[in-house]
């Protein structure tokens, strides 16, 4: 019999990035970086393993995945079958569940589960941290999807070393974090590519070192003692640092589009007018918009008057790896 198990991940977004890696075989980063798991957009990944198979076959929300994506899930379940000792091909079926086509749909949901189900469908029983250390493999971010609330990545120095430490899981301070759909488009540079070039090109790259190192060390007691402005101010100005490193790098580029900076300015006016709000960005257009949930209703307002209500979308801290069947 072969086993077919599901996984449901939740996707995160960093605090303080992660951008750039030490070793691209092993997915070693740089730096170490922290995030907050959410609990809005997630994967479900339904993983066999069948001898009867004759390739690996891999369906993302009923379509076939394109060359691209498709060889990163094969190289990933071959380190499966490796450290399994398997040799079957496997059925693949994942769906990502994101409020609207928002663009928002991440490599970290999609690894993290794809790494809890294709192991444990291989035959292995992988703890937490194994299973971080695995999803790594994958995506960098997919790391820190393994656990809910806030997480640490850290950095390590070896395929054992770097891991995902959970700081915080189940969090009870009440924060929100508004996420606004300003490009629901693919990007044009991946996160893959453009951390390489900032890595390689920018002269800024080892200041980007100790601004993480700095960074960590303020964030993680303001998130101990629920202290909501060192929070925000401190993943703002990482994440400006981080873009930074982009429009430094050669050829430079952005993931910033004019909406992006109209959106900054409004949490800017926000925050000018009494209500406490940070935003940050990934590799894309669309700003995270933190908040406390006190607040959260008016921010959701100002952003859909500007945007269309149905590009304005309110997470909280979401949970960590769940297995939904286990056969
Ligand atoms: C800007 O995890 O997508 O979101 O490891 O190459 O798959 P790969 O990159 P990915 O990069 C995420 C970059 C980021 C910051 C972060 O999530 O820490």
């Amino acid at each position: 019999m072969n086993a077919t198990v599901t996984a449901r991940a939740h996707t995160n977004i960093a605090l303080v990035k992660y951008w750039g890696k030490a070793d691209t075989e092993l997915m070693l980063p740089q730096t170490s970086s922290l995030s907050l798991t959410l609990d809005q957009f997630y994967t479900d990944t339904t993983v066999t393993f069948d001898d009867q198979l004759t390739a690996d076959e891999v369906t993302v929300n009923d379509q076939l995945l394109s060359s691209e994506a498709a060889k990163k899930v094969h190289n990933f379940l071959n380190l499966v079958r490796q450290q399994a000792s398997r040799t079957s091909f496997a059925r693949v079926t994942s769906v990502n569940h994101v409020p609207t086509a928002a663009g928002l749909a991440s490599s970290a949901s999609a690894f993290a589960a794809l790494a809890g189900a294709a192991s444990r469908a291989a035959g292995m029983d992988l703890d937490r941290t194994a299973l971080s250390r695995l999803a790594r493999r994958g995506s960098g971010s997919a790391t820190r999807s393994i656990f809910g609330g806030f997480v640490e990545w850290e950095a390590g120095h070896d395929d054992l070393s770097s891991r995902a430490v959970p700081l915080i899981e189940d969090v009870t301070w009440p924060i929100a974090v508004v996420a606004l759909v300003l490009d629901p488009h693919h990007k044009k540079v991946s996160s893959r590519q453009g951390m390489q070039s900032s890595v390689t090109t920018s002269p800024f790259y080892p200041a980007w070192k100790q601004i993480v190192a700095d960074d960590l060390d303020a964030i993680k007691p303001a998130i101990r003692a629920q202290d909501f402005t060192t929070l925000g101010e401190t993943l703002e100005t990482n994440a400006m640092r981080m873009h930074a490193l982009t429009l430094s790098a050669r050829p430079p580029f952005s993931y910033f589009n004019g909406d992006t900076l109209t959106a900054m300015q409004t949490v800017k006016g926000l925050r000018a007018a009494g209500l406490e709000c940070y935003y940050t960005l990934d590799a894309g257009p669309n700003l995270k918009v933190f908040c406390q949930t006190a607040d959260v209703s008016a921010i959701q307002e100002r952003f859909a008057r500007q945007f269309g209500s149905d590009n304005v979308i309110v997470a909280h801290p979401g949970p960590g790896i769940q297995f939904l069947n286990k056969a």
